[in-house]
């Protein structure tokens, strides 16, 4: 595990063989990984053995909860499937516990479409999900519009803007981060720290 303080784990919804929602995700994780004090682990959903909910949870269910819970925030990305978030997605938030493990964590949201009116619908949908399971669900979404025609072969983005509001959703992230949980972590480890020389003062 790296020695970065901020660590963010992060996903993509869908498993079709070189889908655009991994290719928009990859930059969103370039970014968190240029900066100094953030780490990223992308989980590959299609290398999982996910059960649908109600089934015999497997060794694969509790290694992505504790991925999930070692986060101190969560990029979640989707492709928008008929109006909606992918089932694949919901498969991921359901094998993420009840209640989940993403519970207090703050979030970032992506949506990809093909159509030109966006991913606004698997957005809305996703977000309330995630408020529902407790994530701090962080405001300025993104949603990529007509994502067909945004990347070249290799996958490499070749619109400035797009580029341009994936990497600032990484940035926002980490802003929120740095600025009201870092801290609030940082104060506890004081006041934990202080308690101790406390007891020890009135014990010796
Ligand atoms: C089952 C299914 C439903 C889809 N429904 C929509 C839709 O409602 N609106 C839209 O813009 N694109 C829709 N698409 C196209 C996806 O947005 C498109 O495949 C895009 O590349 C994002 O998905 P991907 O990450 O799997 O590539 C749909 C694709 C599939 C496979």
């Amino acid at each position: 595990m790296s020695d970065r303080p901020i660590r963010i784990v992060a996903a993509a919804g869908s498993v079709r063989p070189g889908h655009f929602t991994g290719k928009a995700l990859a930059l969103v994780a370039e970014e968190v990984a240029a900066s100094d004090d953030a780490s990223i682990d992308v989980v590959d959903i299609s290398g999982l053995r996910l059960p649908l909910p109600g089934e015999e949870a497997t060794d694969d269910v509790k290694a992505l909860q504790e991925r999930f819970s070692a986060a101190t925030g969560v990029v979640l990305a989707t492709p928008e499937y008929h109006g909606s978030y992918s089932s694949v997605t919901k498969l991921l938030i359901d094998n993420l516990g009840f209640p989940s493990v993403l519970s207090g964590k703050p979030v970032g949201l992506l949506g990809v479409a093909a159509g030109q009116i966006g991913a606004i619908k698997a957005l809305e949908h996703l977000r309330s999900v995630c408020s529902h399971v407790g994530a701090i669900v962080l405001p300025g979404p993104v949603s990529v519009a007509g994502c067909h025609k945004l990347f070249d072969e290799a996958g490499r983005c070749i619109d400035a803007s797009t580029e341009k509001r994936l990497r600032g959703l990484a940035a926002n992230l980490l802003d929120y981060i740095r600025g009201s949980i870092c801290p609030r972590v940082a104060l506890e480890e004081a006041a934990r720290s202080g308690e101790t020389q406390w007891m020890k003062r009135v014990t010796e």
